[in-house]
């Protein structure tokens, strides 16, 4: 490992010759890590076949002699809340970009133009409100975009214009209320979406026209009502599906009329009452069958008859069922705080 900047840390030299040799080369890196030179010293260079890869941990700025074989960048733990617009335009071979704590608060447009091989981009813990409309024009081999913990109140579908490649959304962690019609229409590469611990009370019935083969669903932790008859239609390849800590009543009838691939469902901790007849008997049917297991743990359950259909579906499908003991009736008064598996006269 060579140090960002190296030429520095050699003039530090005149050691003693006596010094042990684990000191010796302990020292370089003391000096390192305590940025004895004047410049920024908080990056350090791996060199690869592959490319570079910088690191930098709590630089003052952004580095600006990066070497021009960057393959991985990682700047980190700063208080930046700006980039210079042209940060990148020395290093076209940059595939990974990793900003996760910072300060930003904006990007420029231009940002991602001159690194079309970018792969990567995570921008976990920022304080982003917005991304300039065109940020990834150019960004065609972009497969993962992390904007997690961020301050996203809206999205807009021109934000991610460009992105034909992304297989990896995550918008989790922000603030969301409500998202645009058409936002993931050209994501036909899509596989995980996480839209996790927002706001969101409700979706747009086509938010999931676009992607061919979406795989992993994250609404959990929002304030959801409602899961309509369509959301799920256009995913038949769906295999885990997260709604818990929502405050969903009702579920359609048909909403999970397509999911015949699923291998978990976690609908516990909402305010769900009742099921519609049918609605489980054909999940995951008949090759995945729910295979890592199903939650509806931490609902309000009025176990009367129409919750029949599901109480005889649990007992069949029990090795499966997460928190059983947490599954309990709230009504009506005589079956009060008894598990949906012992109503169902399961042993
Ligand atoms: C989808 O892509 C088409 C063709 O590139 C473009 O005209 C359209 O505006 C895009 N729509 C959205 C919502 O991104
Ligand atoms: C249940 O969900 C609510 C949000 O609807 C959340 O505040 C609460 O912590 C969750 N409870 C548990 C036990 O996870
Ligand atoms: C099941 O839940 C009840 C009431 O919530 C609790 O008292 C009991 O300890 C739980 N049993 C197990 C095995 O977790």
């Amino acid at each position: 490992m060579s140090s960002w900047g190296g030429q520095q840390k050699q003039s530090s030299g005149g050691l003693d010759p006596h010094l042990p040799r684990a000191l010796f080369l302990l020292l370089p890196l003391v000096a390192l890590a305590q940025g004895v030179k004047p410049s920024p010293k908080a990056c350090l260079t791996l060199p690869s076949m592959e490319g570079s890869s910088v690191s930098c941990f709590s630089p003052a700025r952004f580095p600006a002699q990066l070497p021009a074989d960057t393959a991985l960048l990682v700047v980190e733990f700063s208080t930046l809340a700006r980039l210079p617009a042209a940060a990148l335009q020395c290093v076209p071979g940059l595939q990974e970009l990793h900003l996760s704590s910072n300060q930003l608060q904006e990007l420029p447009a231009e940002l991602l133009l001159p690194v079309p091989q970018l792969k990567v981009l995570d921008l976990t813990h920022n304080s982003l409100a917005r991304l300039p409309p065109g940020l990834f024009q150019a960004s065609t081999a972009l497969r993962t975009l992390v904007l997690k913990h961020n301050r996203l109140e809206v999205l807009q579908a021109s934000w991610l214009l460009g992105l034909k490649a992304l297989e990896y959304l995550d918008l989790s962690s922000n603030r969301l209320q409500t998202l645009p019609a058409g936002l993931l229409a050209n994501l036909t590469a899509l596989r995980t979406l996480d839209l996790g611990d927002n706001q969101l009370e409700t979706l747009p019935p086509d938010l999931l026209r676009g992607p061919l083969c979406l795989q992993r669903l994250h609404l959990e932790g929002n304030q959801l009502r409602a899961l309509g008859e369509d959301l799920l239609a256009t995913q038949p390849a769906l295999r885990y599906l997260f709604l818990s800590d929502n405050k969903l009543t009702t579920v359609a009838a048909g909403a999970f009329r397509s999911q015949k691939e699923l291998d978990m469902l976690d609908l516990s901790n909402n305010s769900l009452t009742s099921m519609p007849r049918g609605l489980w008997k054909s999940l995951g049917k008949p090759s995945r069958d729910m295979k890592d297991g199903f939650d509806i743990s931490s609902n309000p359950w009025i176990c009367d008859e129409n919750l029949d259909d599901l109480c005889h579906w649990l007992v069949a499908n029990k090795h499966r069922m997460f928190s059983q003991n947490d599954t309990r009736c709230a009504g009506p008064d005589a079956l009060r705080g008894q598990t949906l598996l012992a109503v169902a006269g399961s042993p």
